[in-house]
């Protein structure tokens, strides 16, 4: 007997908590992946012929030989705001539009970029290890020196809306703020006081480097060896981004010679970075597991939005946040 249901069969790559996927559920058959898949699930590429959506993380790699798997796919939807796991052009070139979730997670990545900022700013890892293993002796004048950043110049890679918010509170601290991106950000310059310059004079000019470009071809490494050597020798930099947008290996070289001061890291390359790295055993690099949206309500609105895109793909209407809207023609 024919048991073939008339829902929409979506495949959701990795679990989710149960309410944040209400908005889908009763209107699809879902299919949802094992807890301990790094990547998409191995043992789902045989639902991968009847899927009519997907819901995907930032670890799941959707690319051609992926995409040539699914014929019948109408939507994948990423719960999350980059895309780069995802060939778009291979999806356009498919039909097939791809959902992000655009706006709310800016103010928890912009937060947590103050945090990895203010952090390595004030060496917080390394105060906190020394106090934590006995290294605190007694009120030291002249210990754990950081830097201020009042007075200080911060340099923002990418004027974006992550970027916009990371002005916007940075300029609470007192901070004179440079940054770099092909548009320009009036409404932010005259607010933040910001100033446009190129990438070269920020890494001269800068205390502070954060970078909140998205992972594209010309992005990629766009902080190698020679970006790394233009900076001061005093100069923090952070990244909340993309790992690949630095270069690991010079950043490891940048830390050990004294070419910067410190580094603060939400993303890396790869992901997860292996526990055995050398960048873990630097006092002056704090590396984090990529949790720049990880607060409760701005993971439950990403789900929300994700959900959102899906049930639009799956109904043929346009998503409401889409990455790849040429594919509408
Ligand atoms: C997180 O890194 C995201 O792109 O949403």
């Amino acid at each position: 007997m024919d048991m073939k249901n008339d829902k929409p069969l979506v495949i959701i790559a990795h679990p989710l908590p149960e309410e944040w996927l209400e908005g889908i559920r009763t209107m699809c058959e879902l299919v949802i992946g094992p807890e301990e898949a790094t990547s998409f699930p191995k043992r789902l590429y045989e639902r991968l012929d009847q899927a009519d959506g997907l819901l995907t993380l930032l670890i799941d790699r959707i690319d051609e030989a992926f995409l040539a798997r699914a014929p019948h796919l109408r939507v994948v939807s990423n719960m999350a705001v980059g895309v780069d796991n995802i060939d778009l052009q291979a999806c356009t070139r498919r039909g097939i539009p791809v959902g992000n979730t655009p706006g709310v997670l800016t103010d928890a990545t912009a937060d947590l970029t103050m945090a990895l900022l203010l952090a390595a700013a004030r060496r917080l890892p390394e105060a906190a290890a020394d106090a934590r293993e006995g290294r605190w002796h007694k009120w030291e004048p002249a210990g754990w020196l950081g830097a201020d950043l009042q007075g200080a110049t911060l340099g923002i890679v990418g004027m974006g809306k992550i970027g916009g918010a990371v002005a916007r509170r940075a300029a609470g601290f007192g901070v004179r703020i440079l940054y770099a991106d092909p548009g320009e950000r009036l409404d932010l310059e005259a607010e933040t006081h910001a100033a446009r310059v190129n990438l070269d004079e920020l890494l001269h000019n800068a205390d502070f480097v954060t970078l909140h470009v998205p992972l594209e071809p010309a992005t990629r490494h766009l902080i190698d060896r020679q970006a790394l050597r233009q900076m001061k020798p005093s100069a923090v930099l952070v990244n909340a981004s993309r790992g690949p947008v630095v270069d690991m290996q010079a950043l490891h070289q940048a830390l050990t010679e004294g070419w910067i001061a410190s580094a603060a890291l939400d993303v890396t390359d790869p992901e997860p970075l292996p526990p055995d790295h050398p960048l873990y055993g630097l006092p002056n690099c704090l590396i984090l597991p990529h949790i720049g949206s990880a607060t409760q309500g701005t993971r439950r609105l990403m789900a929300e939005m994700a959900c959102q895109n899906l049930q639009a793909g799956l109904g043929g209407q346009r998503l409401p946040y889409c990455a790849n809207p040429s594919v509408y023609g």
